[in-house]
């Protein structure tokens, strides 16, 4: 996007998501429109863990139990805990009580009104405060959680990573620029109800956005691209089902020559697929690929699954002990070895996860 479209963009930016939140945005939460610093830094704390959905409940128990925040403070570690339950992750249930604890106590109940003594609490991070400073005190902070990351990344284009030092930075400053100096509370709120209503990680609105002429990333058709993640590249799957030859107390094996992952270890013969195989189609494939017919072995044991993670892809899949009747005829690249000569061999994770168990 060149310079006077992105300028024309940011002016147009604020005023449209106000429009949009005026006449179009019903979504109704508890905690929304809220002033009181503790009710809203509750509420936040607790969609920090999980969905607006879920977290309802917990936000109305939890105020129904501690409407202040003297009541939160004398209340026991075990009685906060059996409310916490469920939302996991308890550093951050620990870290609400320390702090509840510190501001009933040494703050009188009150709770700290600028960005900074926020920020300076334990467990608030800038997005919190950000969140506090504008609900709370109408103070010009831009909240900068996922919401407001996928916006502004396809509304501007940005293919900066959003979990790069560089790219939150680059957002933070973005979103500052854009924000409603005069009513952040009112623009905050309407930017992440935006991202949870319109603007969503996956099917967003785009035929009914109210960006839709200026929206970078709709007239370039790259929503789906966007946001980009520094840590995003997506796992392939494979599935392995490795056949565990025996002939006369020795095993079939080659040395892998792909240039792979695994190139130059050892392995059985395998069968490879994109999807999990049930053990009609690994006969199907075991047929195909050596020619052995039923009456030429028996399948003494399929293993239990096995997996292995590597950077960017998740194996799993299964040994298949088969016994056959005859030696096989076919010429390829297997040998024959003895359980004791076997284990002078280097095999992937995968096979040697197997050959532990089978040794035992
Ligand atoms: N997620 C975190 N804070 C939120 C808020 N105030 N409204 C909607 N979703 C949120």
């Amino acid at each position: 996007m060149n310079k006077t479209g992105k300028d024309q963009l940011k002016r147009k930016f604020a005023p449209l998501l106000l429009k949009w939140n005026k006449e179009k945005n019903k979504r109704q939460m508890p905690w929304k429109g809220e002033k009181d610093p503790y009710k809203i830094w509750l509420s936040e704390i607790i969609l920090q863990q999980t969905t607006v959905k879920q977290g309802w409940a917990y936000y109305n128990t939890f105020i129904q139990r501690f409407p202040d925040v003297h009541k939160l403070a004398r209340a026991s570690d075990e009685n906060v805990f059996k409310l916490w339950e469920g939302l996991g992750y308890y550093t951050r249930c620990r870290n609400l009580l320390a702090t509840g604890r510190y501001i009933s106590k040494e703050l009188n109940g009150v709770f700290p009104s600028t960005y900074p003594d926020l920020l300076a609490l334990k467990g608030i991070g800038p997005y919190t405060a950000a969140a506090i400073s504008s609900f709370a005190f109408n103070l010009p902070y831009a909240v900068v959680d996922g919401n407001v990351f996928r916006v502004l990344a396809r509304m501007f284009g940005i293919s900066k990573a959003i979990d790069s030092t560089g790219g939150k930075f680059f957002f933070t400053t973005l979103a500052n620029e854009l924000l409603d100096k005069k009513q952040p509370g009112l623009y905050n709120q309407a930017i992440m109800d935006f991202g949870a209503l319109v603007c969503k990680p996956a099917l967003p609105v785009c035929s009914e956005c109210v960006f839709k002429k200026i929206c970078y990333a709709f007239l370039t058709n790259s929503v789906q691209e966007l946001p980009v993640k520094e840590n995003s590249t997506t796992i392939r799957k494979r599935w392995f089902y490795f056949l565990v030859l025996e002939y006369k107390n020795k095993m079939a094996i080659r040395q892998r020559t792909e240039k792979d992952i695994w190139q130059d270890l050892f392995e059985f013969p395998l069968i490879e697929s994109e999807v999990e195989l049930d053990k009609k189609k690994i006969l199907q494939q075991l047929k195909k690929k050596t020619g052995l017919l039923k009456k030429d072995y028996d399948i003494l044991n399929y293993s239990p699954l096995l997996k292995q993670k590597l950077t960017h892809q998740l194996i799993t899949g299964q040994c298949i002990t088969i016994r056959l009747k005859q030696k096989p005829g076919w010429k390829n690249d297997w040998f024959w070895v003895t359980p004791k000569e076997i284990i002078k061999y280097a095999f992937p994770q995968f096979i040697n996860q197997f050959l532990q168990k089978k040794e035992r």
